[in-house]
C-alpha cells in the first residue's frame, strides 16, 4: 500500500486511517487491476495470477542514508519481490528498484518487470519531459496530462537516445512554476531501452511506472534465479522545479557521478578543429595553441586509428584499435610526451562497441556482430555494425581496447568514449533461441560490467560519454563516467535550449559544453567569441576549433576567458544552479550560481533575440543570502561598454533577489556575465 508521497510529515498520527492512494506499491498483473502493472509473470506451471503480500522487511540507517527492503511474496507460489527503497536525506532523493527472485521448482518468464510505480492524487498534473534528435536535444515539452497513459520511452537499444530522455518532472495542481509548488521529478538510472508511463486513471489519479521498457524483452529466470531492476530515482519538491533540480544535482555529485566533488579540467577537443584530417605536425600545433590558451587536457578525437583499412572517413577502420602508422608513425607516446611538455594532460576517442563492415576485426570475427541471422541483410547506421556484448567474449574485447591502450600509455587522462548507433538488427548469435529477447537488456548489462572493470582499474581516467552526441545523458552511465558530451550541436543559440534542458535533472559539472568556430559547423549562424563562452562557460568549459583558426584579437580574448573561467568553476561546478528567465519565453535567457556558502555566485545573461528598443533584460537573482551584502562586477567583456548601468557597487542579496537589476541587452545573441561577491565593506 502507498499512503503518502509528498511533503514529509513528522507526525504520523492518523496517517494510517486515510484511505489509501494506491492499493498496491508494486501493481502486479492477475490479482485485479485493470491499470498499468509493474510485474507481469507467467509461473512454472503457466499459470498469469500474481497476489504480491508483505512477508517481512528490513531497514538500515547510515547517516545520511535510510535503506528499507520491503519483502513480499506471492500468496500461492515461491515467487519472492524486494523492493529496495535508499532514501538520501540531505538531498531529498529516493532511490528505488526492485528484485524478483524465482524460488519456484521451475522457470519462469518476466514480461513486465518496473523498477517503480508511484501515485499521486491532484486535481490536474503537468509533465515537463525532454525529447530531440541528433543535434537536438533535451528540448523541454511542458503538457497537461489527460486521462489515459503517456508513455516517454525507447526502443531502440544501446542508449537511452535522443530522441527521449529518461527523466520528468511532474507537477501537482497546476503548471509547473520554478520557484512554487509540488513538482516531482524523477530519472530512470540506465543506458538502454526505458518506458516511462504516466496514466491518469478514472478517479483522477496518477501513476508512474517507470523501468526498463519490456518491449521485446521477456526475460526467463531459471529457478534459483534472480532479476535486478536499474535504480529510479526520485525527489520531490514543494517549492517548485528549481528545488527538485537542485536536490538531483547534490544527489548525483555526491553519489552518482564519478568524482563529483572534483573539478574538471578545460579540455581542447581535436574533432571540430581538425576532424579526420590530421598528422602528428597538425595535432602539435593545436597542442601549442591549446597551451598557450590555458588548456589542460588536449584530445585527440576520431581518426587515429585503422591501417588496413584506415580511419580516414567515418565508412572503415572502426574496431581496428591501432595507431595508423601514416598519420602517426611515432605513436602516441609521442604526441602524449609532446602534450606533457606543453604542461597539459593527454585524452583519447574510442567507439570500442561499434565495428565498420570494413575492417580487420569484422573479418576476423563476424559472429561477435549483432546480427539478424539466416542472412538477413545487416542494416548500416553511420555505415556501422554493433558489437555483441551479451557476449561475455566481446565483452573482454571491448575492455582490452581501453585497457590495453591505458595499459600501454598510462600518462592517457581522459576517455571520450563514443556510440554511434543503435541495435536495429536485433539478434544475437550468443545468446540461445530462446533468450534471443534478454538482447536489449543483455547489451546493457554487459556494456555496464566492461565500464565498471574499467573504473575499477582506473579510478583516476576522467571519462566522458559521448553517443553521437547527447544520446547517453543519464544516471546510468553516469554512475561510471565524469561527463557527458550533451550535444553534437555547439552553436552557442541551440546550446541555451539544450543546457536549459539537460540541467533541469543533470548537473551542470557533467555538462560539456564546447567553444567552436563560427560560423557554426552545423548551422551556419555567426555569434561572436564571447557569446560562444558565456554560454559554454555555463558547463564544463571546453574549446573544440583548431587555435590558428582565431586571429590575435580572439586568442588574447579566448586567453583570458579561460583564466577567468578557472577562477569562477568552482561556483559553477559545485554551486547551485537558478533558472532565471527560459529561453522559450521572451527572447532572453538567464541563470545564476551560487555557491554553497553563499558568499560568492555568477549571474549570465543573454539575449538570443531582435527586442523593443526600451526592453531589457530584468532579472531578479535566486539563492543568495537576504542578509549578505554583494558586489556586482561585469566580467568576461569583449570591449569597455558595461551592460548594467553601475559597476562594483554594494547591493544587499534582498535587493538582488527581490528587486532584481536591468540588464542592457536588447541585441540578437549578446549577453553578459557578472560575478557576484560577499563584500566584508559592510
Ligand atoms: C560522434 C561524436 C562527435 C565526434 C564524432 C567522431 O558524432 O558525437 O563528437 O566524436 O562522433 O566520429
Amino acid at each position: 500500500m502507498q499512503s503518502h508521497y509528498g511533503k514529509s510529515i513528522k507526525n504520523t498520527q492518523g496517517l494510517e486511517n486515510m484511505s489509501v492512494i494506491f492499493n498496491e506499491i508494486y501493481p502486479s498483473f492477475g490479482n485485479g487491476t485493470n491499470d498499468e502493472v509493474a510485474l507481469m509473470v507467467t509461473h512454472d506451471d503457466g499459470t498469469m495470477a500474481t497476489d504480491l503480500f508483505y512477508h517481512s522487511h528490513q531497514q538500515k540507517e547510515d547517516k545520511n542514508i535510510q535503506t528499507t527492503i520491503i519483502h513480499l511474496k506471492d500468496e500461492k507460489k515461491e515467487l519472492y519481490v524486494d523492493l529496495h527503497f535508499k532514501a538520501y536525506a540531505n538531498e531529498n532523493v529516493i532511490e528505488q528498484f526492485t528484485t524478483i527472485h524465482n524460488k519456484e521448482k521451475k522457470e519462469i518468464s518476466l514480461s513486465q518487470y518496473a523498477s517503480s510505480a508511484i501515485g499521486f492524487k491532484a486535481t490536474n498534473y503537468y509533465l515537463s519531459h525532454f525529447y530531440g534528435s541528433h543535434s537536438k536535444e533535451m528540448m523541454l515539452s511542458e503538457e497537461r496530462l489527460t486521462n489515459g497513459i503517456k508513455s516517454i520511452e525507447t526502443k531502440r537499444g544501446v542508449r537511452t537516445t535522443e530522441y527521449e530522455n529518461p527523466s520528468f518532472m511532474l507537477s501537482l495542481d497546476g503548471v509547473a512554476q520554478e520557484n512554487s509548488g509540488e513538482v516531482i521529478a524523477g530519472a530512470l538510472a540506465w543506458s538502454g531501452n526505458f518506458r516511462l508511463a504516466f496514466q491518469v486513471d478514472d478517479k483522477a489519479r496518477c501513476q508512474i511506472t517507470a523501468g526498463i521498457n519490456p518491449f521485446a524483452s521477456n526475460y526467463y529466470l531459471a529457478s534459483g534465479e534472480q532479476f535486478e531492476t536499474p535504480r529510479m530515482v526520485l525527489t520531490y519538491s514543494n517549492e517548485g522545479k528549481n528545488r527538485a533540480s537542485i536536490n538531483l544535482h547534490n544527489w548525483a555529485k555526491k553519489y552518482n557521478l564519478r568524482a563529483g566533488n572534483e573539478l574538471r579540467p578545460i579540455v581542447l577537443n581535436s574533432w571540430e578543429g581538425a576532424y579526420f584530417k590530421f598528422d602528428a605536425d597538425k595535432l602539435k600545433s593545436m597542442m601549442d595553441g591549446a597551451a598557450e590558451m590555458g588548456v589542460e587536457v588536449f584530445v585527440l578525437d576520431d581518426g587515429w586509428f585503422g591501417n588496413k583499412y584506415p580511419r580516414n572517413r567515418a565508412n572503415a577502420g572502426l574496431g581496428d584499435w591501432q595507431v595508423n602508422q601514416k598519420k602517426l608513425p611515432k605513436g602516441l607516446e609521442d604526441l602524449i610526451d609532446y602534450t606533457e611538455s606543453k604542461g597539459m594532460r593527454f585524452g583519447i576517442w574510442v567507439e570500442p562497441e561499434m565495428i565498420n563492415p570494413k575492417s580487420e576485426l569484422a573479418e576476423k570475427h563476424p559472429d561477435w556482430i549483432i546480427q539478424r541471422q539466416n542472412d538477413r541483410q545487416k542494416l548500416l547506421e553511420r555505415n556501422q555494425l554493433l558489437l555483441d556484448l551479451s557476449n561475455p567474449k566481446v565483452q573482454d574485447f571491448v575492455f582490452n581496447v581501453v585497457d590495453n591502450l591505458l595499459k600501454k600509455h598510462p600518462k592517457i587522462a581522459y576517455v571520450k568514449w563514443d556510440a554511434n548507433r543503435h541495435l536495429q538488427n536485433f539478434g544475437s548469435t550468443y545468446l540461445s533461441a530462446k533468450k534471443q529477447s534478454h538482447l536489449f537488456i543483455e547489451y546493457t548489462l554487459g556494456l555496464e560490467k566492461v565500464l565498471e572493470r574499467l573504473t575499477i582499474k582506473y579510478p583516476s581516467t576522467i571519462f566522458q560519454a559521448c553517443a553521437s552526441g547527447g544520446g547517453r545523458v543519464d544516471f546510468g552511465s553516469m554512475k561510471h563516467m565524469h561527463e557527458f558530451w550533451a550535444s553534437d550541436d555547439t552553436d552557442p543559440y541551440e546550446r541555451l535550449f539544450i543546457q536549459w534542458g539537460t540541467n533541469h535533472i543533470y548537473p551542470p559539472i557533467a555538462t560539456a559544453a564546447h567553444v567552436t568556430k563560427s560560423p557554426n559547423h552545423q548551422t551556419k549562424r555567426e555569434t561572436s567569441l564571447k557569446f560562444r563562452f558565456d554560454v559554454a562557460m555555463a558547463g564544463r568549459l571546453g574549446i573544440e576549433l583548431s587555435p590558428d583558426a582565431l586571429d590575435k584579437k580572439e586568442l588574447e580574448f579566448a586567453k583570458k576567458a579561460i583564466t577567468l573561467y578557472k577562477d569562477i568553476r568552482p561556483i559553477v561546478q559545485f554551486g547551485d544552479l537558478y533558472r532565471l528567465l527560459s529561453p522559450y519565453d521572451d527572447g532572453f535567457a538567464a541563470i545564476n550560481y551560487v555557491a554553497k556558502n553563499k558568499k560568492s555566485a555568477l549571474l549570465m545573461v543573454y539575449s538570443h533575440t531582435h527586442h523593443r528598443r526600451y526592453e531589457r533584460n530584468f532579472v531578479k537573482l535566486q539563492g543568495l543570502d537576504p542578509t549578505l551584502v554583494y558586489k556586482v562586477e561585469e566580467i568576461n567583456m569583449d570591449s569597455k561598454k558595461l551592460h548594467i548601468s553601475f559597476s562594483n557597487q554594494l547591493i544587499s542579496g534582498e535587493v538582488l533577489m527581490n528587486r532584481g537589476i536591468w540588464i542592457n541587452l536588447r541585441k540578437p545573441l549578446q549577453s553578459a556575465i557578472f560575478k557576484i561577491t560577499e563584500s566584508n565593506q559592510n
